[in-house]
């Protein structure tokens, strides 16, 4: 894993943002996984000021997000697709065509969405970059702990605990949906490339548990130690509970030392 600590939540927002930049220069028809939650909120505005004074397009990209509530309309609010087409969509040059989430259409049977998703993943070429947040208990999607790690695309109920931290979005209780469609832990590990942002203390144990710990569902982030390309983005806070943060850096040096010895030759 290349793990990389920087000093604050918006470097990690900067770093995030450069990467998704960097792979539409490279490949402007991009599958990009994608994200929502508090921590892609900033990368997300910087994704779009980049786009107001460069010439990048994501006009030939395509995008899958992670997860969907069930049981509240697209157009609510507190919908995964409002808050896409709020933070990002409406501000890019995205074709609405080309942006998924597991949404539960007008009478579609809930358990028929993570097939039909997985197809439509599988119909893209499959997902380039994958951006995750991490939840404080390790979830990743809405893959809660104890999820199976071979999980597809399904419907998950909801931990009392992630339900009490997204509780500030909704009205009131009885409007929280408890249930969701999520990416599995497999669809996840399928992408070619992932991109896991942390920050804040509050995410220190789940990063720690994730990166040092043993493979476990009880802590689903950790099977991306299992994965040949992951880059984890992480703010002073959100690193502080890793034992081994010095070499992380360490490594940070060595690899810059390294590239620059490659330019120069
Ligand atoms: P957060 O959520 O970014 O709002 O902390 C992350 C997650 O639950 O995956």
């Amino acid at each position: 894993m290349d793990i990389v600590i920087l000093k604050d939540s918006e470097q990690v927002a900067v770093a995030g943002a450069r990467a998704l930049q960097d792979l539409l220069t490279k490949k402007p028809d991009a599958v990009l996984g994608l994200a929502t939650g508090r921590t892609p909120l900033a990368m997300y505005r910087q994704l779009v000021a980049a786009y107001e004074k460069s010439s990048m397009s994501f006009r030939d990209a395509t995008t899958f997000n992670l997860d969907e509530y069930l049981g509240i309309k697209p157009a609510d609010p507190q919908s995964y697709r409002s808050y896409m087409q709020r933070e990002l969509f409406d501000d890019i040059d995205i074709e609405m065509s080309n942006t998924h989430l597991p949404e539960c259409v007008a009478g579609e049977n809930p358990l028929d969405v993570g097939p039909r998703y997985e197809e439509e993943i599988r119909a893209r070429g499959g997902i380039d970059l994958q951006v995750l947040g991490i939840g404080q208990n390790g979830h990743i999607g809405f893959n809660e702990p104890s999820s199976s790690l071979s999980s597809r695309t399904r419907v998950k109920t909801l931990t009392r605990e992630t339900i009490a931290n997204n509780r500030e979005y909704f009205d009131d209780a009885a409007s929280q949906p408890q249930l969701a469609i999520t990416m599995g832990i497999a669809t996840i590990m399928d992408a070619n490339e992932i991109l896991l942002l942390a920050t804040g203390a509050e995410k220190a144990e789940a990063v720690r548990q994730s990166i040092e710990g043993p493979v476990s569902s009880m802590w689903p982030a950790s099977i991306l130690q299992m994965h040949e390309r992951v880059t984890v983005l992480l703010d002073e806070s959100a690193a502080s509970a890793l034992e081994k943060r010095d070499y992380y850096n360490w490594v940070q040096d060595q690899k810059r030392l390294l590239l620059a010895q490659i330019e120069n030759s």
